[in-house]
């Protein structure tokens, strides 16, 4: 099952106990997923192509206990997953990101592990499987500077090696690398869910003008950045417009559209529900710049609910 992160309470209401973070095309979760069906599983993935294939194989082969989030880990961390739930976390052949001056990219950092220590159960452990030697001393020596884990290097169980990346590197020939990163502290540093807004809205009097053209907006707020890119006509009979919103905030990024449409209450001026959007502080000052515009425009306020 996919979950919207806009249509779903943070964290999830059944705590998933199993977190793997780049699934790819989703077979080692399945496999996971057989072995476990007492296990709920998380499964976190940035490309939307892999999220599909893993999703139609999950179906086809009758998983029921793995969901999916299609995005980064850090975000799925912070607000799917409730504080010391997790029992495990499967990172099977990160992105090594070789170059040294992308070596920022690189998924296990010490604030990766001080951050996931808090979502770790006692005793919760993080296993890595890589083919990539420098990449696999690296996350030990963040591990260990993480001051919340102990790391240990056994040779990788076999069913590790069974992933895409896996099957592709045993072709060629190469070594594989494990490691155990067990939490043995936590970070004290409070680290909640992002907050999130009822949808910012405002009804509004007058009439709504003809746009022939809209300059791209930035918006600045606190923690983030919003920018209205564009605004374009509705077809239907009532009109309106939606405005093409790019929104980046903390560990979030959205695009989202706001709109202005006549309602039976007066001009509604608000998120539009479009993609599950997460009401967030960016989508809130976002809509507040839309209102304050169309206020310069000679439309009124007739009430706001933020
Ligand atoms: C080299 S592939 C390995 C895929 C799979 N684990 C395997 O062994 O076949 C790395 C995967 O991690 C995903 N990925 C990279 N960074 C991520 C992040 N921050 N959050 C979630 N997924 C990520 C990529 O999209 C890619 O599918």
């Amino acid at each position: 099952m996919l979950i919207r992160v806009g249509e779903t309470d943070f964290p999830l209401p059944s705590a998933p106990q199993l977190l793997e973070v780049g699934f790819g095309d989703g077979r080692f979760t399945a496999q996971i997923a057989r072995m476990h069906p007492e296990w709920q599983i998380l499964g976190v993935e940035i490309s939307a192509g892999s999220v599909a294939r893993a999703l139609k194989r999950f179906r086809r082969e009758g998983i029921g206990n793995v969901r999916v989030y299609h995005g980064e880990a850090l975000f799925a961390l912070r607000n799917l997953v409730a504080p010391q739930s997790l029992r495990r976390v499967y990172v099977n052949f990160p992105d090594p990101w070789p170059k040294a001056k992308h070596e920022e990219n690189r998924l296990l950092q010490r604030a990766f592990f001080r951050r996931l220590s808090t979502r770790l159960a006692p005793g919760g452990e993080l296993l890595l499987t890589t083919d990539h030697a420098e990449y696999w001393q690296f996350a030990q020596a963040e591990g260990r500077a993480s001051g919340v884990f102990e790391v240990e290097t056994p040779p990788p169980p076999e069913h590790h090696l069974s992933t895409k990346y896996a099957l592709k590197w045993k072709e060629q020939g190469r070594t594989f690398f494990h490691a155990v990163f067990r939490k043995i502290a936590e970070d004290p540093t409070p680290w909640p869910p992002l907050p999130r807004y009822p949808m910012p809205h405002a009804l509004m009097s007058g009439t709504l003008p003809e746009l022939n053209r809209f300059e791209k907006t930035v918006v600045r707020f606190e923690g983030g950045t919003a920018v209205l890119l564009e605004a374009t006509r509705a077809l239907t009979p009532e009109g309106g417009y939606f405005f093409h919103t790019h929104i980046e905030e903390e560990d979030l990024v959205q695009d989202v559209l706001l709109e202005a449409r006549p309602s039976a209450h007066g001009l509604y001026v608000g998120l539009s529900r479009f993609g599950a959007p997460l009401s967030t502080a960016g989508v809130r000052a976002a809509v507040v710049w839309l209102v304050g515009w169309l206020e310069g425009q000679g439309l009124r306020v007739v009430q706001r609910s933020y």
